[in-house]
């Protein structure tokens, strides 16, 4: 731990030298105008990252119910095996038609996930690498259809998180505490921005990293804070103090409310920062005792800190789903709050007819859907905009963007409102 908090305030006299001075004279001009025409766009959530419940028949097809996540994936099945699985997937999940069917939506954003360890898979790490010559396909297929690229570190060594998602699912993060894994982010962010410093056209947001655990308290904070100001030297000087990049830097709230973020990063000593904040309404117990109204009440209410927050704020993840149904959505083996199958909730009602396919949704459920998704984008573009999560799902339809078109509670041009009143 000594060592940890020597280095970290080290690096921080060095960004607090050099930032300051070197920006005003030099201010950025990336190639979306962030600020003035609003972020639309959807994830392609369980491509390059594994996600149980995005793909839930990758993880049934190995018969091993210890494979989790994408560390088991690669720890406790035939290794070959597991790599023609992956790379099966990568090859298929996404194409190219996707980004032509996500551009003809009328979206203008795709972000992509990707973890450490298509880039770095350390000793000991059961991690299968080769996803990044999907990123590098996906950037050229965003370029030939107009679409701008958030490249998302979404999983670090040790994990940021301990969810599924970060790769890792375990029950105590371990990253912000090592400072080896801290310094290996770094290098990573470090590759990813010198991958793309001539995509710039295409690449306009690096997130340096996704979800980092911040309810756990003030350890992990001041990690966090540390390595977002490494991240900003990093992503927006790849070319040393003298000159900097178009990127913007698309920080994570951690959890926090905006409110803890005042100040931070901000403009004039800073620019080229936005924040993003991750709204659901399914992870807890009150949150899935919502009624319909009260779902669409509380999306409107965020309209006021998102207008008023002083960097440009997007909302990186959210979704019209409103309950936690999806199978394997708290991770495979585990139940849902909404039915009462997770451990130590109470039963609100029935899974049946509100995820899987939507050829089981009622017009009525239909019709929330397309309310819920009305209200959450009008709200979000009084700030800087929104991305869904996600694009696509194999069992999960009230999740899925490209199920929503299909279904018709998603318009096929995002600006058009049967419900333009929703939140007054
Ligand atoms: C820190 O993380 C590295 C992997 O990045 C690991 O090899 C090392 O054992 C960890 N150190 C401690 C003290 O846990």
């Amino acid at each position: 731990m000594v060592s940890l908090k020597a280095a970290l305030s080290s690096a921080s006299i060095l960004v607090a030298l050099f930032a300051p001075a070197a920006l005003a004279d030099n201010p950025i001009n990336p190639s979306f105008p962030y600020g003035s025409t609003k972020v639309r766009g959807v994830n392609l959530g369980g491509w390059l990252v594994l996600e149980p419940w995005i793909t839930p028949s990758l993880f049934e097809n190995t018969g091993n119910t210890a494979i989790v996540d994408e560390w088991t994936f690669g720890q406790d099945q035939n290794r070959q095996t597991a790599l023609s699985a992956l790379q099966n997937h990568w090859s298929t999940w996404i194409t190219e038609q996707d980004f032509i069917d996500i551009a003809a939506a009328g979206l203008n954003h795709v972000r992509i996930p990707i973890g450490y360890w298509a880039f770095d898979v350390g000793p000991g790490e059961p991690y299968i690498s080769g996803q990044l010559p999907y990123l590098q396909k996906a950037v050229g297929w965003a370029r030939n259809h107009g679409l701008k690229v958030i490249v998302d570190l979404h999983g670090a060594p040790g994990s940021q998180n301990g969810f599924d998602n970060s790769g890792h699912r375990i029950s105590f993060p371990q990253w912000h505490s090592n400072s080896t894994n801290i310094a290996r982010t770094n290098a990573v962010l470090k590759t990813i921005t010198s991958l793309f410093i001539n995509d710039q056209d295409v690449v306009s947001v690096i997130a340096p990293l996704n979800e980092p655990a911040g309810f756990d308290g003030s350890d992990v904070l001041s990690a966090v804070r540390q390595y977002w100001y490494d991240s900003y030297g990093n992503i927006r000087f790849p070319y040393g103090t003298s000159q900097q990049s178009n990127t913007v830097v698309l920080l994570h709230d951690a959890f926090q409310p905006l409110s803890y973020w005042n100040g931070f990063q901000t403009a004039p000593n800073w620019q080229g920062v936005a924040m993003d904040t991750h709204i659901y309404q399914m992870f807890s117990q009150d949150e899935v005792s919502r009624s319909n109204q009260q779902h669409i009440d509380a999306a409107c209410a965020y309209g006021s800190s998102l207008s008023s927050f002083d960097l440009w704020t997007i909302v990186g993840e959210w979704t019209p789903a409103a309950t936690d149904c999806a199978t394997y959505l708290n991770g495979r083996g585990v139940g849902a709050r909404y039915d009462g199958s997770y451990p130590g909730s109470s039963r609100v009602g029935s899974c049946t007819g509100l995820t899987g396919s939507r050829s089981s949704f009622s017009s009525s459920y239909k019709t929330f859907l397309r309310q819920y998704w009305e209200a959450q984008t009008i709200t979000y573009e009084k700030g800087a905009g929104w991305i869904q999560w996600t694009w696509k799902a194999e069992r999960a339809d009230d999740w899925s963007y490209q199920a929503g078109l299909a279904g018709g509670w998603i318009p096929q041009n995002p600006t058009q409102r049967q419900y333009p009143n929703i939140c007054n």
